[in-house]
């Protein structure tokens, strides 16, 4: 209530982009003063339950939900996010060298479509400082995955080795990895997605991976993120390329170029539409990688979740954790809570005792 009748008319009354820093420079001084991280525990905290904790690539995630990539891009609010109710979350997309993303204004609300739609462009300060902000954390206390991408200026052909300079700087500092090659803002960044530029990038990307793995001693997951853009052959390759590369997971999907039964004016903006207009269509891409990987590879859903129902349909269709970004904005951090026991209720009713019962309960 505090977010819908208070924040949310106090941000929405801002430009979009400006409402978002302010929000990551708050949670960020909250994550630093005295008091600041138990205040925000005590108002959005989530506590863990047994029916809703899950293990997955051998890291536990207090409850499904977690942040999507692109709110906190620098890792700058990482104890902030960690306090209100998200079971995991993800910082990035960070790439090797800083870039200043597209020219402003690069972030639309469409309010009566419940929807965003953004051409950031991977505005960020590069892998380096995100390693010193990042060192600064004492103790992760949610899962952090750190989301990857490759700079503007850098050519497709070469792009594996931006992914690897990102997993060499970060490995240290992160529980996951997510490669991102399905943003809509970088030019031809999605064409990584096909073909032998997929599995030549999963392969060095797996290289990086096992090479940090040998020298730090410790072996970390890596996701691949979709886009819900693609063909059903396409998506029929993409996920037999990443299912035969040894990554650990996918996450479906990120935001879409569709503009279909849209309303808001902003409509007309280009970049990547999110929140309730993609809902249907990840929960359909997570159905067809579920289906066809026999549930043997875990899938992280995103796209649209606003309600307890959204996120179930996610599960039933195969995703074993469910990320937010657009309904953040929309409904505030209460919206953990809401999520949280709500997905708890439709499990009780289904006669699950445990999350993993439901996941993709509508193949059987
Ligand atoms: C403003 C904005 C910036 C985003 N930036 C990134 C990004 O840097 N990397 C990424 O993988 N996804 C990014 N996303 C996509 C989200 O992580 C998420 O996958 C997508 O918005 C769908 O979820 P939602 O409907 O709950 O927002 C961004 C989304 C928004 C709205």
């Amino acid at each position: 209530m505090l977010y819908r009748n208070f924040g949310k008319p106090f941000f929405f009354a801002m430009d979009a982009e400006k409402a978002h820093h302010l929000v990551i420079g708050s949670l960020n001084k909250a994550g630093r003063i005295p008091g600041g991280v138990s205040l925000l525990r005590s108002m959005y905290r989530v506590r863990e339950t047994a029916d809703l904790a899950t293990d997955l690539f051998g890291l536990h995630f207090p409850t499904p939900i977690g942040l999507a990539a692109g709110l906190d891009k620098n890792g700058e609010a990482v104890p902030g996010f960690s306090s209100i109710g998200f079971g995991f979350m993800e910082v990035g997309t960070v790439t090797p060298e800083p870039q200043p993303g597209n020219e402003q204004p690069r972030l639309f609300r469409l309010p009566q479509d419940e929807a965003l739609i953004n051409r950031m462009g991977f505005n960020n300060q590069g892998a380096a400082a995100m390693a010193t902000v990042l060192s600064g954390i004492k103790e992760r206390p949610i899962p952090v995955g750190i989301n990857i991408g490759k700079n503007k200026i850098t050519a497709n052909e070469d792009a594996p080795l931006d992914y690897r300079k990102c997993i060499e700087k970060l490995y240290s500092h992160a529980d996951f990895f997510v490669v991102n090659i399905s943003s809509p803002n970088t030019p031809d960044l999605r064409s990584l997605q096909h073909g032998s530029e997929l599995s030549d990038l999963l392969a060095a990307v797996m290289d990086q991976m096992k090479k940090e793995s040998q020298k730090s001693g410790v072996k970390k997951p890596v996701l691949v993120k979709i886009a819900p853009d693609v063909t059903e052959v396409e998506l029929k390759y993409m996920v037999d390329t990443i299912s035969k590369s040894g990554v650990s997971g996918i996450i479906a999907t990120n935001t879409t170029i569709s503009r279909e039964g849209l309303t808001h004016e902003n409509a007309k903006e280009t970049g990547g539409l999110s929140g309730k207009p993609l809902r249907d269509r990840s929960t359909e891409i997570i159905s067809q990688i579920y289906r066809q990987t026999n549930g043997q590879l875990p899938i992280i859903g995103s796209g649209g979740i606003f309600t307890a129902k959204d996120a179930y349909d996610k599960i039933k269709a195969g995703a074993s954790l469910v990320e937010i970004y657009t309904a953040l904005i929309y409904e505030g951090p209460e919206i953990n809570q809401r999520l949280h026991e709500g997905l708890r209720e439709l499990l009780r009713k289904d006669g699950y005792r445990h999350i993993s019962e439901a996941v993709g309960a509508d193949h059987r």
